[in-house]
């Protein structure tokens, strides 16, 4: 990486003006994202030496040491948006209700929400594969300084003021969008420093990779099963290739770059779909678009679900703009 490259810090900065509602808090905030992330990382990169180090010697291991990732991500995000007097409230996939965080202190003038998936793609943790984080912010609704409301967290997904995800992969990366465009840092670990690697990132129109649980595939709707299967016909550029982590951070990275469509469609298991549409959905969609791909549900653009829980689950498609029309247009057929 060459020395002149911006580093994040620096890039948050130059670009806070051309943010339309330029106050700072913003930068505050993207600025402690920052700072959590590479918190998050640190634990990440030692997850299979907690034990070892705890066996051999007896080490004093608090209870933080013996949390599931997940849970210690979900802290150390929480934590330091809370202590550093940040947001007005906080939603997580790992909290039952959202945190209210003016609720004792009417002085708190701050006006964003964040909404968090702290580790995405837990079950690659205890097999050394990349799991991330992705976060989504928006301006709440309900007045300033008063305590927010479940109003200010089921906002439509075109509201959102930013969205970004960490991958901790082979490097860790920081990639997010403010609605001015997708760019991404790159961790420096020697010096715990985000130096912009991939400024403007944006989907190839067309790809080869789809990205699905095939495992499921008896139990998709009959769109995505023949969708599947025109992946795999040998005509054109096809049969595409298959590609599935099972961490929708990764498998999306992995398809902007190289172009590719991920899918997690409703089935008989799932009847609502399984990802979360305000913690995983929406923001990885507000991503698609700034970065010229696609999100929608099979039929309706993502960004355009009204939510009516915390906590919903919707059917997903996103990745490289004709790949997810191609699909959408076998959902439509199946339906007639
Ligand atoms: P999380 O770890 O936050 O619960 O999310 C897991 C999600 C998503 O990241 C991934 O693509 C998908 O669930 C994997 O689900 P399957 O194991 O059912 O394929
Ligand atoms: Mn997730
Ligand atoms: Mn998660």
């Amino acid at each position: 990486m060459s020395k002149q490259n911006k580093t994040l810090g620096e890039f948050i900065i130059e670009n806070q003006t051309a943010f339309k509602y330029t106050t700072g808090e913003l930068t505050r905030l993207l600025n402690s994202i920052r700072l959590a992330a590479k918190v998050v990382n640190h634990e990440v990169n030692k997850a299979g030496l907690v034990d070892i180090i705890g066996n051999a010697g007896d080490v004093n291991i608090q209870g933080e040491d013996q949390q599931k990732l997940d849970v210690y991500a979900n802290d150390v995000f929480i934590q330091t948006l809370i202590k550093r007097n940040i947001v007005c409230g906080i939603a997580s996939e790992e909290e039952d209700d959202f945190v209210s965080i003016n609720s004792q202190d009417s002085k708190n003038q701050n006006k964003y929400v964040v909404l968090i998936d702290p580790l995405d793609g837990s079950s690659n943790i205890d097999v050394n594969v990349s799991v991330g984080t992705i976060f989504s912010v928006y301006r709440r609704i309900t007045p300033v300084g008063s305590p927010v409301t479940i109003d200010d967290f089921l906002q439509e997904g075109h509201q959102q003021v930013a969205a970004g995800y960490i991958v901790y992969g082979t490097s860790t990366m920081l990639v997010y969008t403010t609605g001015a465009g997708v760019n991404g840092f790159t961790l420096n670990p020697a010096i715990g420093t985000f130096y912009l690697s991939h400024p403007d990132m944006s989907f190839p129109l067309d790809g080869n990779i789809y990205s699905c649980n095939e495992g499921n595939y008896i139990h998709f709707p009959q769109g995505i099963k023949d969708y599947i299967k025109y992946c795999q016909m040998e005509e054109d550029d096809r049969p595409y290739t298959s590609r599935y982590i099972g961490s929708l951070v990764s498998d999306f990275h992995r398809n902007m770059i190289k172009g590719g469509i991920y899918l997690y469609p409703k089935s008989s298991k799932n009847p609502k779909g399984k990802l979360r549409l305000l913690y995983e959905c929406n923001p990885m969609a507000f991503l698609a678009e700034q970065a010229n791909g696609k999100a929608s549900d099979g039929f309706t653009r993502i960004m355009d679900i009204k939510p009516t829980e915390l906590h919903e689950r919707v059917p997903f498609m996103c990745g490289s703009k004709h790949m997810v029309e191609k699909a959408e247009e076998f959902e439509r057929k199946a339906l007639k």
